[in-house]
């Protein structure tokens, strides 16, 4: 298994290119289920994740091609089977996204459960409820989920809690059914309203996508387009942490520092040195690094995903942080790793407290699941000596290239098998 040996104590310095963003690509790939005709994407990051679903719709039929720009193209003209089986959908909960597409262009889908996952039970009964209310008959046995609807119908749906997959796989349903949709207590991630552009440019009629409340007037038929995929935000926010933790200066470029504003404001808390021009962005800390609190809630506010890089950051900063995690009950797995390391981390149910500390020690630790495995590759870079994060199959899932990108700013890493 793929370890990473990260050299800690060099402020990191230099550019950086962000890539697409994972939680964009993988909507948009299933999008291409909606249409017989084309679907280009391209800023596609290269990650073990679009891989994964790449197999999934190429199992089904789809036909997967790089274009001269070196855009992918996704081609459903047919279906052979509208089925995801259990062993690609437990690696990558994102394949519950083929479900509503499926549903909605050939009227039946069979889908298995995700199952549980490092951070919590992450339950999709929303997605399915949400169904349910447009007319699909669906059963869950077996593991699976088996759905049917010889054309779905538009309905009202109010989803109690914000889920952000939920919301992207009941919008791509509503664009083939028969009436209109409107999504209450919709999830406002920057990558919906990517996928909602992406789905207009389609064909479909979408409005509010960014807002709580999204509307969408089905439509009969959908046809192909040419989509930019955003850049990635929380791989954006992971070399901002890493720059600030360091205390280096970083330029990160092809990225959108309106998609990190609650982040941003965490890093200028922190005392870090920020500015932000069209497409780039600068980070420069001088100084001592202070600890913030973190409160983790659906977007606008911070982002889950950047819970545990700023666990790092807070581990080696001045005084103590209250970290509280509100998305998933699990998601804490990185701090005891930290501790590994000398940090000072106290858990009481979905509450942390970070006593910040001078200097950790680089040691082993394991990574347990995605951005788990970036904080402890920031907290390796801030640790004396060196740091080895094994199992780091879980860092390619979402990262592209994270090695390569941290040498080219001068980072003491590489990878050992
Ligand atoms: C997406 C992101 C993931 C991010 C998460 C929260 C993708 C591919 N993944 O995951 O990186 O961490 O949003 O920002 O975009 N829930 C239910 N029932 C459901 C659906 C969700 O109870 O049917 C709960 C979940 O258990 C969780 C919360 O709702 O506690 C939010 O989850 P959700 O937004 O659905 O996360 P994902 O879409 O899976």
């Amino acid at each position: 298994m793929d370890k990473l040996v990260v050299g800690g104590g060099v402020p990191l310095r230099g550019d950086v290119r962000i890539s697409g963003a994972k939680n964009a690509a993988l909507p948009l790939m299933c999008a291409s289920l909606l249409s017989p005709d084309p679907l280009v994407l391209s800023n596609m990051p290269h990650l073990q994740d679009v891989t994964t679903m790449l197999r999934l719709l190429a199992q089904m039929g789809v036909v997967a091609s790089l274009d001269d720009r070196a855009g992918l193209e996704l081609c459903a003209a047919s279906v052979k089977e509208p089925f995801a089986p259990y062993d690609l959908v437990k690696t990558m909960r994102a394949s519950i996204l083929v479900l509503g597409p499926l549903l909605a262009r050939f009227g039946e889908a069979k889908v298995s459960l995700p199952g549980g996952c490092a951070i919590g039970t992450r339950p999709v009964d929303l997605h399915i409820k949400g169904l349910q209310a447009m007319g699909a008959e669906i059963h869950v046995e077996q593991g699976y989920i088996s759905a049917k609807a010889k054309r779905l119908k538009g309905a009202r749906i109010l989803m109690d809690l914000v889920t952000v997959t939920g919301t992207e796989n009941l919008m791509m349903a509503a664009c083939l059914a028969d009436g209109a949709t409107v999504l209450e207590n919709a999830a406002r991630e920057p990558e919906v309203i990517d996928l909602a552009n992406c789905l207009i440019a389609m064909g479909a009629r979408i409005s509010g996508a960014g807002t709580d409340v999204i509307k969408i007037e089905g439509v009969r038929s959908m046809f192909g387009t040419a989509h930019r995929i955003m850049p990635d935000r929380i791989e954006t926010g992971t070399f901002l942490v890493a720059a600030a933790a360091t205390g280096g200066q970083v330029r990160l470029i092809e990225t959108d520092a309106g998609l990190l504003d609650a982040v941003i404001e965490k890093l200028r808390d922190a005392g870090a040195n920020i500015n932000a021009r069209r497409g780039e962005i600068q980070i420069s800390m001088k100084g001592k690094l202070r600890s913030v609190n973190i409160r983790t809630a659906p977007y606008p506010a911070f982002p889950t995903d950047m819970q545990a890089q700023f666990m790092a950051l807070n581990a080696v900063a001045d005084g103590t942080a209250i970290v509280v995690e509100t998305i998933f009950e699990n998601r804490f797995m990185h701090a005891l790793e930290m501790q590994r390391l000398g940090a000072e981390i106290e858990i009481t149910g979905n509450t942390a407290v970070v006593r910040g500390v001078s200097r950790l020690q680089g040691a082993m630790v394991m990574a347990t699941d995605l951005r788990a495995s970036a904080s402890l590759v920031v907290a390796g870079l801030v640790a004396d000596g060196e740091t080895t994060v094994d199992r780091i199959y879980h860092l390619d899932r979402g990262y592209e290239c994270i090695e390569e990108k941290l040498s080219q700013l001068g980072a003491h890493i590489r990878r050992a098998h």
